[in-house]
């Protein structure tokens, strides 16, 4: 029995863990910025392929690798392949990029507790509604020799002190009350954001294809979104995958987490490019863009922008705190799984080691920012690594040993409950596993970084 099932007990509380861990920063900060900065229509459909010719089945393979061998990561590919214990080693990349990407997740996620701070003190609502002053602003913020730091640190110890506690009552709550909070105020921001001057050509900009602005680059950091958006390609959902109920449907769990994703992704968009066309922002802002055109849509609302500015931040502080939970759970179970200690060791060890990753990455937008490696800063070179190098190679070795190493009936046993559910599409769901997504992976890794 892996230690994880003492985390989640009941099957609602480990599917709202995977979704809590699917919906965060990715969709609403990463996706936008990294839409706007490849060219909007055309890298929404090629996402909108990945997310689920790939994306979709990768989840489904992580919850079936994790559910069938019960272990973390690398045990979990070394129980499946006992003759081929090399296999251990996907396992272990996965956990090193769960690690990497908490490092860099806990950067972000500390500038969004810093924005609910500064949403309370009225410091964002003093900025007015003119593009300029609000990314100064944004700059100044981030650049900060201590101010993204310390949120950080704050953030960061919240996460640690749910992992410590329980992660499955704070999950489940978040994710059945809390989610539908955020998804009605991306609503409401959305209405917002179209009803503002200007507001069609944002929305060309996210629908119309212009294939002319997709570069190999484009095609991609559309894969890398596409993974990380789902939280597939590191292990997470391998090990949330050993949580899930032997009475759960796989198949129609990672359905639904991809869809829920998918759309919350775009509705961001929506909130986002038409009021970055209409407040004269630069869709290729970078990672400051949400930051940066959020508030100034909510400078337009008046005294009711104020509180929806602060319930706005706080809960995607809320969505944030959900995925890296997830990420120090991924390397808490694992180390607690192979060095037989308990969870509290683990989990405080890797909060210190990303912690002060994270702080060091979060000073490259300032104190540290003339440190580069080859040519990009600390943050921007993790950023890579995170999202087109590391999670494409897990992603691929994962479908290569779901399709081509586990054996067929183990496969099919699991996803149909023990024969108990019905597999219609278990033929285009083995083709993709076996034949597309390696193809693809490979083929998009390799021209990628051959650019
Ligand atoms: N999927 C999360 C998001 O969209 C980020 C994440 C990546 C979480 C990898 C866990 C693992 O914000």
């Amino acid at each position: 029995m892996s230690t994880q099932q003492k985390s989640f007990s009941s099957s609602l509380g480990a599917i709202m863990a995977a979704v809590g861990s699917a919906v965060g920063l990715g969709n609403i900060w990463r996706f936008p910025y990294t839409c706007g900065k490849y060219g909007g229509g055309a890298f929404l459909l090629v996402y909108c392929c990945f997310v689920f010719l790939i994306g979709s089945v990768l989840m489904m393979s992580e919850f079936i690798i994790g559910r069938r061998a019960q272990h973390t990561p690398v045990k979990a590919f070394q129980t499946l392949a006992p003759r081929h214990k090399a296999w251990g080693l996907l396992g272990l990349l996965g956990i090193i990029t769960s690690f990497f990407i908490l490092s860099q997740y806990l950067v972000l996620s500390g500038w969004t507790t810093g924005y609910v701070w500064d949403s309370i003190t009225g410091a964002l609502a003093s900025l007015g509604t003119s593009a300029a002053p609000i990314s100064d602003y944004f700059a100044q913020f981030s650049a900060h020799p201590w101010r993204p730091a310390l949120f950080l640190v704050i953030f960061a110890v919240l996460v640690l002190v749910i992992i410590l506690c329980g992660v499955q009552k704070g999950i489940e709550t978040f994710s059945k009350v809390l989610m539908p909070i955020l998804v009605l105020l991306i609503l409401i921001l959305c209405v917002r954001s179209l009803t503002l001057p200007g507001a069609v050509k944002g929305l060309e900009y996210l629908f119309s294809p212009d294939f002319s602005k997709l570069t190999g680059e484009g095609i991609l950091a559309a894969l890398g979104q596409a993974l990380f958006s789902l939280s597939v390609g590191m292990g997470v959902m391998l090990v949330y995958g050993s949580y899930i109920p032997v009475n759960e449907n796989i198949f129609s769990t990672a359905m639904w987490i991809t869809v829920c994703d998918t759309l919350i992704a775009i509705l961001a968009g929506i909130a986002i490019f038409p009021a970055v066309f209409s407040c004269g922002f630069n869709p290729a802002g970078g990672p400051g863009l949400v930051f940066c055109v959020l508030p100034n849509v909510f400078n337009t609302m008046g005294t009711a922008g104020v509180v929806f500015s602060i319930i706005f931040f706080l809960l995607l502080t809320v969505a944030a705190l959900t995925s890296a939970i997830s990420l120090l759970e991924a390397l808490t179970a694992t180390f607690s799984e192979h060095t037989h200690s308990r969870r509290y060791v683990g989990a405080l060890l890797f909060f210190l080691l990303t912690t002060a990753l994270g702080v060091v990455f979060s000073l490259s937008f300032g104190t540290l920012s003339h440190i580069k490696i080859g040519g990009l800063t600390l943050f921007d070179f993790i950023d890579q690594v995170n999202s087109i190098y590391l999670p494409p190679i897990c992603a691929l070795g994962t479908v290569v040993f779901l399709g081509w190493v586990m054996p067929d009936a183990d496969v099919r046993d699991e996803l149909s409950n023990h024969g108990t559910l019905s597999i219609r599409f278990y033929g285009l769901f083995r083709f993709i596993a076996r034949y597309v997504a390696p193809l693809a992976l490979l083929v998009v890794f390799v021209s990628g970084i051959a650019m």
